[in-house]
């Protein structure tokens, strides 16, 4: 068996080998970018934050990088659950900055995955591509299909031949053209794009030869999508025009969860060391209860929906998918609230706790769950473990406080509306294709706002359950009854989640800048008074929402008053100094004679971001920051106290 980490080090060795430079992953969430069209919620692929370095600006790393980064993709969360779906994943990716094009790219792809001692050793006989076959005036990827062919006739004597419009796969069918919607990428509507060339292997060979229409092989899950090259050639306007790029560009990225399946022969992702730890926990938690406390109504067990899998089996990966995100996002920054990135860790915590629920876990589980994913990461990332258990903690206690009430109440309302529901009938019916054959009714507004607003149900996840029953909430009459109830934000509504635009965010930035100005502060006024062995003052954990920031540090006993209140005025002198935040990369070791670091420099890649207020503090850091200390306002320290044992935690915010 592979295992992830050692995925993660094959691949990065190879494209050093090729001359790339590693660089480390960015956080989930985006630096505000101006260059970028829009502020996304999340990092959803390897290149997003790179735009500024695909558009022309020098990355001081230079012009071949390699990288494996995290990132959440929420529009596919209604397909995870099935074989191959995430909302986290990580990303595996190549980029030439102008360097190499379509030739090396190919090659190197085709040579990962097949050479035996360098790459992953996978059969070329199983192999299939798609490339792009000319749309809106941009010509079909004749020279990839060349590439292509020159190399499965070089390299594994197979003499490829290129699909029709037909897009049917028999004899010796390779190459797929495809058009605009399957193989031309871009982040959204703007930025970089360009077609590109798709990798796909055939998981099944053993049920004989691989024999018909591309998207349906794709759809019952014979061949899967590992691979994906992009050649960047333009840059798309907000108003729709494809400039040229000065540079052609290649963006590549390859999903580490699905490789390690394909890789290992699994039948499905959640299989691989970075999920199967989660699925095992759940298995345990579920076990120790009682089947007989299942939900007459909720217990799904006896049905199966499509594809294969058992409603049970779907709602234990929907949990480990869930719950694993919501650390990260967390860990990035985020928790969880009403809006934007909060919102979606949220929902996320939410709907695993109804699928726990329906399963029988009726006490929190999910900072318990949490040590799972820390365990499966531990060497790859750092988690703020405290901040993180805390956050799920609160979350869960208080939608827990309503759920079992909420679903009664959602049972009420879904009798209401089907007089064939009766509490012992397992529905749907085991006939399932009974179901068409129910009435579709909406609920009226007021229900479904009583299920948001009273018990904390969101709209997506009742939308869900009343899905089974052959009901549903009309969401714009939703969203009407929603205006009428100003206290909460628009943002949270169905809309928002689908990869809208977050909350400013800005808040966030500033409180992220006054973390370093604390640090910094607390540095000059304590660190002299540290026990003898301790070097100096590190940061053990930090958690920024909109409102506040939290800070985690090591320190022996309780602040004095005088103490706070130095720290404070410190830091408020700075703020009243207006001091320019600088940013500058440089390499590892350089960066490591300057700044402070508050994880295991290891950890970074070689290229580094250094961000400097003045001489007051240097740090290691991801960003974002603002580009003046004189943004930031008044800063109050609120709450001083234990966070374990030689560990104290100051909360504190702007005015
Ligand atoms: N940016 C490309 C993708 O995410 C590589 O598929």
């Amino acid at each position: 068996m592979i295992t992830a980490d050692e995925l993660r080090g094959k691949y990065l060795e190879f494209f050093k080998s090729k001359g790339h430079a590693i660089i480390p992953s960015a956080s989930l969430i985006p630096e505000k970018d101006e260059s970028a069209n829009q502020e996304t919620l999340f990092i959803t692929a390897g290149m997003q934050p790179l735009i500024p370095y695909l558009l022309g600006k020098k990355h001081p790393a230079g012009d071949r990088l390699v990288d494996v980064q995290k990132c959440i993709r929420t529009k596919d969360i209604d397909e995870v659950g099935d074989n191959r779906h995430l909302t986290f994943f990580e990303m595996l990716g190549n980029w030439s900055l102008g360097s190499y094009f379509k030739e090396d790219a190919i090659n190197w792809s085709f040579e990962f995955l097949t050479d035996k001692k360098e790459g992953l050793g996978l059969d070329p006989n199983r192999l299939y591509v798609t490339v792009f076959k000319g749309e809106d005036g941009i010509p079909r990827d004749e020279i990839s299909i060349e590439i292509w062919k020159k190399i499965f006739l070089d390299k594994a004597r197979i003499k490829a031949e290129v699909a029709g419009e037909d897009e049917i796969i028999k004899d010796n069918i390779r190459i797929i053209p495809l058009g605009k919607d399957d193989n031309f990428w871009i982040a959204g509507d703007a930025g970089p794009c360009g077609g590109d060339t798709e990798m796909f292997y055939d998981v099944n060979p053993e049920i004989g030869k691989l024999n018909g229409k591309f998207s349906d092989l794709v759809d019952t899950f014979r061949i899967i999508e590992i691979w994906n090259d992009v050649f960047m050639e333009f840059n798309k306007t907000e108003d729709g025009k494809y400039q040229k790029l000065e540079k052609p560009i290649v963006d590549t990225g390859m999903g580490l969860e699905r490789t390690l399946k394909v890789v290992n022969n699994f039948d499905d992702i959640f299989q691989t060391d970075v999920l199967e730890p989660i699925i095992g926990k759940i298995e345990k938690m579920v076990s120790s209860v009682s089947i007989k406390k299942l939900d007459k109504l909720s217990g799904d067990d006896e049905y199966i929906v499509p594809p294969f899998d058992k409603p049970s089996v779907i709602a234990k990966r929907i949990i480990a998918d869930h719950i694993k995100a919501a650390v990260f996002i967390i860990n990035d920054g985020a928790i969880p609230s009403k809006k934007g990135r909060g919102y979606v860790a949220r929902r996320l915590i939410r709907r695993a706790i109804v699928k726990a629920h329906k399963l029988g876990i009726k006490y929190n589980f999910t900072a318990d769950l949490a040590e799972s994913i820390f365990e499966i990461y531990k060497n790859i990332y750092d988690f703020n473990i405290i901040t993180i258990k805390e956050d799920l903690e609160n979350e869960e206690s208080s939608f827990r406080s309503r759920l079992e009430k909420g679903l009664r109440e959602l049972y009420k309302i879904i009798k209401k509306y089907d007089q064939n529901i009766k509490p012992a009938v397992r529905w749907p019916p085991k006939d399932i294709k009974k179901v068409s054959a129910y009435t579709i009714n909406a609920i009226t507004p007021k229900e479904a706002f009583n299920l948001y607003q009273t018990y904390g149900f969101p709209l997506e996840l009742i939308n869900e359950e009343l899905a089974q029953f052959a009901l549903f909430i009309d969401e714009k009459e939703f969203n009407e009854e929603f205006k009428k109830h100003q206290e909460l934000s628009r943002t949270a509504s169905a809309g928002m989640f689908k990869g809208g635009l977050a909350d400013s965010g800005e808040m966030s930035i500033k409180y992220h800048t006054a973390t370093h100005l604390l640090l910094a502060a607390l540095r000059e006024i304590l660190g002299s008074d540290l026990p003898a062995g301790q070097a100096g003052i590190y940061q053990k954990g930090s958690n920024i929402t909109a409102e506040r920031l939290r800070f985690d540090f090591n320190y022996p006993q309780k602040l004095t008053e005088e103490q706070i209140k130095k720290v404070e005025d410190l830091v408020n002198e700075k703020i009243q100094e207006k001091i320019p935040v600088e940013m500058i990369e440089m390499p590892k070791t350089e960066a490591l004679k300057i700044a402070k670091v508050s994880f295991d420099p290891a950890k970074y890649g070689d290229v580094v971001k250094v961000y400097k207020i003045g001489n007051f503090s240097i740090e290691l850091c991801g960003g974002p920051h603002v580009k003046n200390t004189g943004e930031l306002g008044h800063f109050k320290i609120q709450k001083e106290e234990s966070s374990s044992a030689g560990v104290r935690r100051i909360k504190a915010v702007l005015e």
